[in-house]
């Protein structure tokens, strides 16, 4: 592969045999998560309406995301003299992590290869589990470095979000969602590289062709979202946006792909729809979201609002992978957002100080 996309999309996608083939294989190494009926809040407030709105609770999944699921499967791939040559990886925190995760697992080395702003709390997560970290200026010049050690070291890249082995880890969270909460009308998935939502949709699609998937990224890193306007993987040239994990640079041929194929639609959302769907995750459903985790339900806050009124929902919760200080600045933020769309404004402050809530450091709580 190649530091960029090749512009033909595949047409190959994971066969449901194939995804419940590799559910029986990572089965007992990965959980089983939980999915939660949402009433409370927000929910039980503005979305009474006959629908029903479920969360699928992977940010409780082994290491704090879903990445372990297409980590593993790719490792288990891997032959005995490709796992002594080790793996390599790229990214900003939680692929490195379930790679540095399952490398330890399988007993082979693993070298992970992130920009310089990724999350100290995650490059020290990905040293505590054994892996040689590389810090590099930016996510383009990672990917490079990343391909140069494939080829000097020989060692296996477990790419972030491309291609089948990954997309049929991803597909096993679809196909446990649709044994939860049979007659599903939605599905609605964060997008970073697209990986995720390839594979989820995927095995949604080919288990009930009438639930829709929607893909969710933010304004500051759409790729997908320009991709399906034009019809071909595209490269971003900058990405900004809270939500460090969905900063892929680019979208690539298989995931764009299988995407294309069974995503009904790419929304996007704004940061501070991100901030704000953290604050009601957190207080409604007392979940520590990372934004890119929270992106779906800013959707379906959001651009998917009318859409989805009156159906019944899933939403992917997908990442946990936050340090608390980061975690309550964003609550602030998406708390400043809400009030400002109210009238009269409330002071989320006192009303949390009730109730309860996250400490600041200036003695505040939200
Ligand atoms: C928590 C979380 N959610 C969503 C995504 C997006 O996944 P993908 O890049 O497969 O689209 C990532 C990617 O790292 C992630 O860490």
């Amino acid at each position: 592969m190649s530091t960029r996309p090749s512009s033909a999309p595949s047409d190959a996608y994971p066969s449901l045999a194939q995804i419940r083939d590799t559910a029986d294989r990572l089965a007992g190494t990965i959980l089983h998560t939980p999915v939660w009926r949402w009433q409370t809040g927000i929910i039980e407030d503005e979305f009474c309406d006959g629908g029903e709105v479920w969360l699928k609770l992977e940010l409780f999944q082994k290491t704090g995301t879903f990445k372990l699921r297409g980590a593993l499967n790719c490792i288990a791939a891997l032959d005995a003299a490709a796992r002594r040559r080790g793996v390599v990886a790229v990214s900003a925190g939680n692929h490195a992590i379930a790679v540095a995760y399952t490398a330890r697992l399988a007993g082979c080395s693993a070298t992970v290869v992130m920009p310089q702003h990724a999350s100290p709390a995650r490059i020290a997560a990905c040293r505590e589990l054994g892996a040689h970290v590389l810090l590099m200026p930016n996510v383009h010049q990672a990917f490079a470095r990343g391909r140069e050690i494939e080829r000097d070291e020989a060692r296996s890249m477990l790419h972030p979000y491309d291609g089948p082995l990954t997309a049929q880890g991803t597909a096993t969270i679809g196909l446990e969602l649709m044994a939860q909460v049979p007659a599903l009308d939605a599905v609605v998935v964060p997008v970073g590289g697209g990986g995720l939502c390839a594979g989820i949709a995927a095995a949604v699609k080919q288990i009930n062709p009438a639930c829709a998937v929607y893909g969710v990224e933010p304004f500051g890193a759409d790729a997908l979202y320009r991709s399906f306007q034009s019809g071909a993987p595209e490269t971003l040239e900058r990405v900004d946006t809270v939500a460090d994990s969905l900063g892929a640079p680019y979208a690539m041929a298989y995931s764009f792909g299988v995407c294309r194929r069974f995503v009904d639609q790419v929304v996007r959302v704004t940061d501070d729809q991100i901030c704000r769907a953290m604050l009601h995750l957190f207080r409604d459903a007392k979940l520590v979201a990372e934004p890119a985790a929270a992106v779906a339900t800013a959707a379906l806050l959001g651009p998917l609002r009318d859409r989805l009124a009156g159906k019944r929902v899933a939403l992917i919760v997908c990442g946990s992978n936050i340090d608390a200080a980061r975690f309550a600045e964003l609550l602030c933020r998406g708390a400043r957002v809400r009030d400002g769309e109210k009238s009269p404004p409330a002071d989320p402050f006192m009303q949390a100080d009730a109730g309860g809530g996250l400490p600041l450091a200036s003695g505040r709580r939200v």
